[in-house]
C-alpha cells in the first residue's frame, strides 16, 4: 500500500518511513523542509537501503496538497507528522500554529474522501491530559484545557478528525505520544534541535558535547521521589513501530469505531535526575547541570497507560532507557563530527 507520509523527513517521521519499509509497506513523503534539512533525506534513505520519493511541497497549500493526491493517484493511507511542535513559539507566535498546524490537517482531510483514503494517523500528545491528576493517564484520563497554542491545535485537530470521520469510509488512528527521545541505531537518522530546543534530550546533548556549559534541572521540589519532573520516555523506534502496526490494524480491524485513540508511552515515570543519570552511565560523560527553579506551565508528572496499543495494535516495546541514551549520544556525536 502507498502510504503518504507528511514530515517524513522530521524525527519521528523518518523513523516512521524506515520501519514502514521494513514491513513492505510503499512511502511516499511530503515535507516543505521548513523544520527539517534535505540533507537528513540521504540518511533517511540510506537506513531504509533505497529510493523513497519526496514532494517538497508546503501541506498548508491546499491546491498544492489537491495537486498531489491527483499526480500521484495510488494514496492509499496517510500518516500525518507534519507541524510545528514547539510550545513556547506557539505561545510567542499562536497564529503560525493555527494557520500550519491547522490548515494542512484541513487541507490533507478534504482530499480523503475524494481519492478514497482508507486509514489515516494522526500524531497527537499527551500534552492533551495536562497535569493530570491519576497516574498512569490511559485513553479514558480527561482532556484537560489545552495549556499552549501548541496544545490547542493537537486538540483541535483530534476533534476536526472526529467531525469529519463522521462523512466518511477512511479510518483514524490518533496516537498519543509521551516523550520520544533516542536514534536509529545506525545514526543515519535522529533528531535536530533547530537551534531551538525545548525538551529535555536535545539540551542534554549540547550539554554533552560542550555546545553548553551547563543545563538547568528545573524544580527540585516537586512532590516526586527526588523533587524534580517525571516523564515518559519512549524510543522513537518504537513509536515509529506503532504507526506501521496502527495501519495493519486499520486493515485488518472491523469494529465500528472510526476513530481510535491509543498512548504511545513506555508505562514508565522517570524523573530528570534519573535521566541524567542514565544518559551519564550509557555515555560514559559527566553532565554539567544545576538545579533552578521551577518553570511555569511544567507538568509534574505524566506517564502512559500504554495496555490498550499493546494489546490491540500487538505493539510491543523493543528498546530500554539505555538503548535511548545510547542510540541519542551516538546520533549527537555523529552530528558534532
Ligand atoms: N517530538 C516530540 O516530542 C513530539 C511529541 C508529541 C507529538 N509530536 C508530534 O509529532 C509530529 C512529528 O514531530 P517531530 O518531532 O518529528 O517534528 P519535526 O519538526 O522533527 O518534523 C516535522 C516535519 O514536518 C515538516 N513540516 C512542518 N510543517 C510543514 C508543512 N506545512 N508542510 C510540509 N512539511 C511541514 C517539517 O519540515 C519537519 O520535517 C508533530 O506533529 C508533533 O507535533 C511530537
Amino acid at each position: 500500500m502507498k502510504v503518504l507520509v507528511t514530515g517524513g523527513n522530521g524525527y519521528i517521521g523518518s523513523h516512521t518511513v524506515v520501519d514502514l519499509i521494513d514491513n513492505g509497506f510503499e512511502p511516499i513523503c511530503a515535507d516543505n523542509l521548513s523544520r527539517s534539512r534535505k540533507e537528513m533525506w540521504a540518511g533517511v534513505q540510506q537506513a531504509a537501503k533505497q529510493e523513497i520519493p519526496l514532494y517538497e511541497i508546503d501541506l498548508s497549500d491546499k491546491v498544492a496538497v489537491q495537486q498531489l493526491f491527483e499526480e500521484r493517484g495510488d494514496i492509499g493511507a496517510v500518516i500525518h507528522f507534519a507541524a510545528y511542535k514547539y510550545v513556547g513559539e506557539s505561545v510567542k507566535d499562536p497564529l503560525l500554529y493555527y494557520e500550519n498546524n491547522l490548515n494542512s490537517l484541513v487541507n490533507l482531510l478534504s482530499c480523503v474522501n475524494k481519492h478514497k483514503v482508507k486509514h489515516f494517523v494522526f500524531s497527537s500528545s499527551c500534552t492533551v491530559y495536562g497535569n493530570p491528576e491519576k497516574l498512569p493517564v490511559s485513553e479514558k484520563s480527561p482532556v484537560v484545557s489545552p495549556q499552549s497554542p501548541y496544545g490547542a491545535t493537537k486538540q483541535m485537530s483530534e476533534q476536526i478528525i472526529t467531525d469529519f470521520s463522521h462523512n466518511s469510509d477512511c479510518r483514524f488512528t490518533l496516537l498519543r505520544y509521551f516523550n520520544p527521545i533516542g536514534a536509529h541505531p545506525s545514526a543515519l537518522i535522529g533528531e535536530l534541535s533547530n537551534g531551538r530546543p525545548e525538551n529535555i534530550m536535545p539540551i542534554l546533548l549540547e550539554t554533552a558535547d560542550g555546545t553548553r556549559a551547563s543545563m538547568t534541572v528545573f524544580g527540585s521540589d516537586y512532590p516526586t521521589r527526588d523533587g524534580t519532573c517525571i516523564r515518559d520516555y519512549i524510543h522513537v523506534m518504537d513509536i515509529a513501530n506503532a504507526h506501521t502496526k496502527a495501519l495493519q490494524y486499520m486493515q485488518k480491524d472491523t469494529k465500528p469505531e472510526k476513530v481510535q485513540v491509543f498512548n504511545l508511552g513506555s508505562g514508565e515515570g522517570v524523573t530528570v535526575l534519573e535521566l541524567i543519570s542514565a544518559f551519564e552511565k550509557a555515555s560514559g560523560k559527566k553532565l554539567n547541570w544545576e538545579m533552578g527553579d521551577r518553570r511555569p506551565g511544567d507538568v509534574v508528572a505524566v506517564y502512559a497507560d500504554n495496555r490498550k496499543a499493546k494489546e490491540q495494535l500487538n505493539w510491543q516495546l523493543q528498546y530500554s532507557l539505555e538503548d535511548m541514551m545510547e542510540t541519542a549520544w551516538k546520533w549527537q556525536q555523529k552530528l558534532d563530527s
